[in-house]
């Protein structure tokens, strides 16, 4: 036991060493890029296949300005008429290339392949979304967000862009911190009104019970808080040097052992290339999944006490997210693995539980037995084992 807790306490200090230096090194990365035109999603991970891809932009209320990209059509072209719009919310430390591994595996293109209308998201903060009507990423005001805001104002931003540009009504697909933020958003009513249906793959909601054990001690040590008031607003596990860092480390140790130990021992993954593709989040935003971790509820940010909280919700803790008032008829896809330490089997339960209430026909439960974390956007059988009930269930909704 002993051992296994200093085998922890190492490998968050590591942790945390690379993300005080990917704070320096990225600061330094972006002077040196913002002289040169930065390519985007489009040029970089689509267009390279052989896809057409469109880049939008969008700004929130709260005066971020957010990149998104359209994948219009498949390599084959063949469907004719109004195409299904379907947006992909990637989850934490992420970004849109999430979906984009490979044209035979990844979602991105095998649902353009398929005739739906592709639509890509990046939330605030990733390295393609870091623009502000007037603050810069490098300013801690520009970090002073948690998941709250991406349900409150990056989502609905971008459905309701998609839905301008498309005049339909969208389907939705969620990895992990993107199940969050739509069943938060959903919970509060938000986007209901011209969304089809949604599909939560590693659904996030109650994190009372999970296991992974990294991400655990780290909550149970207050890691997040401890950064935030050392002054880190921004937290990048994996910018710079950082990766290049782990890089080495992982030529001489199994990589994929660190990812395990924190996402579940992922059963199915082409390479462990996903540790390379990390951005940067709020540390209040880790702190807010900390609190939940800790808590085991679905509420907003904690400001620590009565008085802070009065002041931000004019009540003394913060207001709940309610699953239960997400409307019975919403057509939902719940994928979810028996090897996540991140969305466990017995929290995901507890919101199938809150579910209760809904309408049989429009609840879809996919259970793999042998999937992780990250085996539902990279896994090399994703595309039959998951993809293609997803899709039968957008064609029936
Ligand atoms: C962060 O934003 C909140 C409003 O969401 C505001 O009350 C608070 O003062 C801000 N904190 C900082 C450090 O700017
Ligand atoms: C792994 O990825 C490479 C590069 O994307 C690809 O060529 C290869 O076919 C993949 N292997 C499997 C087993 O899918
Ligand atoms: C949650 O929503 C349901 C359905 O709208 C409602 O019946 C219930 O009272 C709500 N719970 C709380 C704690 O507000």
């Amino acid at each position: 036991m002993i051992v296994n807790k200093t085998i922890t306490s190492l490998a968050i200090l590591l942790l945390l060493n690379i993300s005080a230096s990917g704070v320096r090194t990225k600061l330094h990365r972006r002077l040196v890029e913002t002289s040169n035109d930065v390519k985007g999603i489009c040029q970089l991970m689509v267009e390279t296949q052989g896809y057409a891809c469109e880049e939008h932009k969008v700004t929130t209320e709260d005066g971020y300005i957010l990149s998104l990209q359209r994948i219009p059509t498949g390599r084959s072209n063949s469907k004719k008429g109004a195409k299904a719009p379907v947006l992909l919310q990637h989850g934490l430390i992420s970004d849109a290339s999430t979906w984009l591994d490979s044209p035979d595996q990844s979602l991105g293109f095998i649902l353009a392949d398929n005739g739906f209308d592709v639509w890509l998201a990046n939330v605030r903060g990733t390295s393609y979304s870091s623009g502000h009507t007037s603050l810069t990423p490098d300013s801690s005001d520009y970090w002073n967000w948690s998941w709250d805001e991406l349900a409150i104002y990056d989502l609905p931003a971008f459905f309701r862009y998609v839905h301008d540009k498309t005049g339909q009504k969208l389907h939705y697909v969620g990895h992990s911190l993107g199940t969050l933020m739509a069943l938060g958003a959903f919970s509060r009513e938000e986007v209901l009104n011209i969304a089809r249906s949604a599909a939560m793959l590693s659904p996030i909601a109650y994190m009372g019970q999970m296991l992974s054990p990294l991400a655990r001690a780290a909550a149970d040590l207050f890691i997040a808080d401890a950064l935030y008031w050392l002054g880190l607003k921004k937290f990048a596990p994996g910018g710079g040097a950082a990766s290049k860092l782990l890089k080495d480390i992982c030529t001489t140790i199994d990589c994929t052992s660190i990812e395990n130990a924190i996402t579940g021992p992922n059963c199915c993954l082409n390479s462990s290339s996903s540790l390379s593709k990390q951005q940067p989040t709020a540390t209040k935003n880790m702190i807010h999944l900390a609190q939940m971790i800790r808590k085991g509820t679905i509420e907003m940010y904690d400001y620590g006490n009565g008085d802070d909280n009065n002041k931000h919700y004019g009540q003394g803790t913060p207001p709940a997210y309610n699953m239960t008032s997400i409307p019975n008829d919403l057509p939902l896809f719940l994928g979810y693995g028996g090897q996540d330490l991140l969305s466990d089997v017995k929290d995901v339960q507890t919101l199938i539980d809150t579910l209760s209430d809904h309408d049989p026909n429009k609840l879809v439960l996919l259970y793999r037995e042998d999937y992780a974390h990250l085996d539902f956007v990279h896994g090399t059988n994703a595309n039959q084992v998951v993809y293609d009930p997803l899709m039968a269930f957008f064609e029936r909704n």
